[in-house]
């Protein structure tokens, strides 16, 4: 039988290449900028499956430009970026890529929060521009992380392992979530559960690990920010939209609350003007980009095609329903 025909949106990594080659014909995007919607358009009209990131929308418009399409594999965790009841509804299964990236991100949360907290990116400024004249009793005198509250929005795979490096720094452990974790898991991570309005209210650093959806869409608006103690930083690697740009720089604007570590933005690149303050930490969503772990992320995108075409489950399904009825 002809091998199946995959429109890859980007050339990917070696380990993921090996795994789809040896079972699909690729077509690999190569060009340095990201294909516009027509282009992917265009590209799937004649494809089986697309692996695609998660600037790539995928919704119902561009699935119908591609009838035979029977698998959409997002090189990402979160899939805000595919109208996923399109999929299901058109019987395409849609993957991600749970599991791989919760360390290196946990890890770059803690990053952004160290970093906003102790003014590094403000020090090295100053010590790369050359304004640095000798050490001072004042200079460049930070927030202490250690000891201090942390509260954790989201407590899935990522906000846990967020916790489990809190307790090093000796942190007074709150977590927020839908669904409560078991007293096990509480006891393990050393985490006393709250609502949102008493997680904000209490914690020095709020950190957000939840996927974006209409639920989680501008969780934190200006009332919420108002409830944060003023000496307290939020921290975003999960989703933009999660914050109301607009109203955390009205918070930093006015003083309720102390900085912001973002890796993630409500209008990807674009960046609020008000957010290029001093006491803001930026990073261009490069939460899970270490060359392990997007190299992972990728192998594992290429694995739940190659299975569907093997006659497999694919092991990260969305819309495993859809599977039953291929
Ligand atoms: C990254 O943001 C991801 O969702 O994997």
């Amino acid at each position: 039988m002809a091998k199946r025909k995959i429109f890859s949106t980007h050339p990917l990594f070696d380990e993921a290449r090996i795994i789809l080659d040896g079972e699909c014909d690729v077509e690999y995007w190569a060009k340095p900028e990201r294909p516009s919607r027509d282009e992917i358009a265009n590209r799937i009209k004649d494809k089986d499956g697309i692996v695609c990131l998660l600037t790539d929308r995928i919704n119902e418009d561009l699935l119908r430009a591609a009838p035979k399409l029977r698998i959409v594999a997002n090189v990402a965790v979160g899939y805000d970026n595919l109208d996923l009841p399109a999929c299901t509804k058109r019987n395409v299964i849609a993957t991600n890529t749970p599991g791989v990236l919760d360390e290196t991100t946990a890890d770059f949360a803690w990053t952004l929060l160290m970093a906003v907290a102790r003014r590094l990116v403000e020090g090295d400024s100053y010590a790369r521009n050359g304004n640095w004249k000798g050490w001072n009793l004042d200079q460049m005198c930070g927030a202490d992380v250690w000891g201090k509250t942390l509260g954790i929005v989201g407590f899935g795979r990522i906000g846990r392992a967020v916790a489990r490096r809190a307790a090093g720094f000796k942190m007074h452990i709150l977590y927020t979530a839908t669904k409560r974790a078991t007293v096990e898991i509480e006891k393990e991570l050393g985490a006393e559960y709250r609502d949102l309005n008493a997680l904000l209210a209490e914690s020095d650093f709020v950190t957000l690990h939840v996927p974006l959806n209409s639920e989680t869409r501008g969780l934190l608006d200006v009332p919420k920010f108002f409830r944060m103690k003023p000496t307290a930083f939020v921290i975003n690697t999960a989703r933009g939209p999660v914050i109301d740009e607009a109203a955390l720089v009205h918070a930093l604007e006015a003083g309720k609350i102390a900085g912001a570590g973002l890796d993630v933005f409500e209008q990807e690149p674009f960046i609020h003007p008000g957010l290029k303050r001093a006491n803001v930490v930026m990073a261009p969503h490069m939460g899970s980009a270490s060359v392990e772990t997007r190299s992972k992320m990728a192998a594992m995108a290429a694995h739940n095609v190659a299975a569907l075409f093997r006659g497999q489950r694919p092991p990260n399904m969305l819309n495993p329903e859809v599977f039953q009825t291929q």
